[in-house]
């Protein structure tokens, strides 16, 4: 975590990300703390609970971990960003989270466990499962691979399942359905074929249901060229990658202020 994470409540952070990534055993999800900030909108210390709070549900790193581990895939490729994904769910409280590219379900498991604090918002995940070839992973073979014998989000623990909405298929197809039946989207992830023209149609078809203030987060973006710039300049944001990796993340602003209104000239609507 950053250097601005100062403080009590920051050390409380940092040792519960710290027992949390060790439950889950995998160092690269340790929290990049000021991309979090950035994608928030929000200060350390405001940020800092939902942190903490990961420390108390090491129950449900620890099972995602034993089912990599079961599964003969210990070192099994995933999301790199868990914490953060948890911490913007709380901050955000979205009614509607999309997510495009399952897998074991590593992403899912956090959106999940967020939704489920915040009591309300449902997680709409949408994978077009690739299948291990033969009773071994083949070096040669995507990591992303089902196992013999397991679905999309095999690692998912069974509590984080209900009202989950997984929908198996292209999200050539699935997204724009399931785009249409929803009024609002409060935080975006592509995770799933990496091409400049599917994330370009992504954002695009996701777009029109984006919430003022959403996050969108894109991953593998070294792969997508300039599919997510160009969505961010299309908004007039600036996209922000954690650290130095190609994960990268920007929000939805405020829609402009019609011209003469209030907030237009800077001053607070009457009655405030
Ligand atoms: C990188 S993995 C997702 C990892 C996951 N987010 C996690 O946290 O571990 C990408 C997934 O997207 C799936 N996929 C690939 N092309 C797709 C498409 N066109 N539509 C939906 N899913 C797709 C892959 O089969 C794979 O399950």
């Amino acid at each position: 975590m950053s250097a601005r994470a100062g403080g009590q409540g920051s050390a409380r952070a940092r040792a519960a990300v710290a027992r949390a990534g060790a439950a889950l055993g995998d160092p690269r999800a340790r929290p990049n703390l000021l991309w979090l900030e950035f994608l928030a909108d929000a200060p350390a210390k405001t940020l800092a609970p939902y942190l903490v709070e990961l420390g108390e549900a090491t129950a449900v790193e620890q099972e995602i971990r034993r089912r990599h581990r079961e599964a003969g895939r210990p070192n099994y490729a995933q999301f790199r960003a868990p914490f953060e994904l948890y911490a913007l769910v709380r901050h955000l409280r979205p009614d509607h989270v999309i997510e495009t590219g399952v897998s074991s379900g590593v992403s899912s498991a956090h959106l999940l466990l967020a939704l489920r604090r915040n009591g309300r918002g449902v997680l709409h995940s949408i994978d077009l499962p690739t299948r291990q070839r033969g009773p071994t992973h083949g070096a040669r073979e995507t990591p992303v691979a089902l196992p013999p014998g397991r679905e999309s989000g095999w690692a998912i623990p069974e509590e984080l399942r209900a009202g989950w909405d997984l929908r198996l298929g292209p999200s050539e197809l699935r997204l724009p359905e399931l785009v249409d039946e929803l009024s609002s989207v409060g935080l975006f992830l592509h995770d799933s074929r990496h091409t400049p023209a599917h994330l370009a149609f992504e954002l695009a078809t996701v777009r029109p249901k984006l919430t003022p203030g959403a996050v969108v987060l894109a991953d593998n973006t070294v792969w997508t060229g300039q599919a997510f710039p160009r969505f961010a300049r299309s908004l007039g944001v600036r996209p922000l990658a954690r650290g130095r990796s190609d994960l990268v993340g920007l929000r939805v602003p405020a829609p402009a202020a019609p011209r003469g209104s209030d907030r237009a000239r800077g001053r607070a609507p009457s009655g405030l």
